[in-house]
């Protein structure tokens, strides 16, 4: 039986029966590059364990460099851990290569074929598995529909807008309809109204199908307003995984407070308080006493941080 599923031209699609939404688990991986003209190796990611649950978005969130592409290439298969293991359900695809793990990436830079058409393009995943032509075009024509291309199927790639281009790399991972989706900046490219629109429809489709997502970011507000669950990342390690809300209002560390939401950081002596409140001094003006709604934490004792609204 297929699924009815809203696209975004607003008409109804028919799309392939749903498959059996997978969890991804990430077991204590390390990925360490092995550095050539004799310095030091470069450990990408240490010992990262999450496991990301059956239909969840997940977002890898952090600054440049931290890890976030090697953990979704280790993910993928493109990058063997150094150590640690890789899960897609049940199966350890550790060993793995990409093409035998049921998993779909969509890379920053799209990767379309240019000399292809988009219906070719889109089409190119399942012409590989050998499936037959009837079968392939009514699956480009749901897909394409899925994403808001149906009227663009003959054009050349090169003839698209950025956005539309995106959308043609979304509807080429989604034809196969993979276990697990991959997605790495998708949108860095796109200016920031259509950002925001495309943030909108990745996540309509993405719950639409119930697809276990594994998206990443360095952006902040796409982060925070795309995802069931968030990852924050430092240095190749893990520095706090929640839901948005829980670490906005509870960030873990003054990194992840800076990291995450527009904050102020006060210097303050905690005079007394507890769990939930505490009593402080700010620059030597007199008592005050701040909330955890107000003021996420205290550090050491000594400095009380406080997200703002974004
Ligand atoms: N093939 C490689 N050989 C050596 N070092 C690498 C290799 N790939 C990545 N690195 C290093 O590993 C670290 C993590 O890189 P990674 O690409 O995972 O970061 P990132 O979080 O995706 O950053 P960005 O936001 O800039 O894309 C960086 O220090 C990077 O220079
Ligand atoms: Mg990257």
């Amino acid at each position: 039986m297929g699924t009815t599923t809203e696209t975004a031209m607003g008409a109804a699609t028919q799309m392939p029966a749903e498959k059996k939404s997978l969890s991804v688990r990430v077991e204590r991986a390390t990925k360490r590059f092995k550095n050539t003209k004799g310095r030091a190796d470069v450990v990408a990611v240490k010992e990262s364990d999450f496991t990301v649950a059956p239909g969840e978005l997940v977002t890898l969130l952090g600054p440049s460099g931290c890890g976030k592409t090697t953990t979704l290439r280790m993910i993928a298969g493109f990058e063997l851990p150094s150590s640690g293991r890789i899960l897609i359900g049940e199966t350890d695809v550790t060993m793995l290569p990409p093409n035998k793990r049921d998993t779909a990436t969509v890379f920053q830079s799209y990767g379309l074929f240019p000399h292809m058409t988009v219906e070719e393009n889109v089409a190119y995943g399942l012409k590989v598995r050998g499936m037959a032509r009837h079968e392939i075009r009514t699956k480009v024509e749901a897909t394409l529909d899925l994403v808001g291309l149906a009227d663009l199927g003959d054009r050349a790639p090169g003839k698209l807008s950025g956005g539309q281009q995106q959308r043609v790399a979304l509807a080429r991972s989604l034809i196969v309809e993979p276990s697990v989706l991959l997605l790495d900046e998708p949108l860095s490219n796109l200016d920031a109204l259509l950002r925001e629109q495309m943030r909108v429809e990745i996540r309509r489709i993405q719950k639409s199908l119930g697809i276990t997502t594994v998206y990443v970011t360095h952006d902040r507000v796409e982060a925070m307003s795309l995802s069931d669950r968030v990852i924050v990342m430092k240095d190749g390690e893990i520095r706090q995984v929640g839901a948005p809300a829980e670490i906005y209002e509870n960030p873990a560390s003054q990194f992840v407070a800076g990291f995450v939401g527009k904050v102020a950081f006060f210097s303050v002596a905690v005079t007394g308080g507890g769990a939930k409140e505490w009593e402080c001094r700010l620059n030597d003006r007199g008592m005050s006493t701040c909330s955890c709604s107000t003021f996420a934490r205290a550090v050491a004792g000594r400095t009380v941080f406080a997200p703002s609204p974004m």
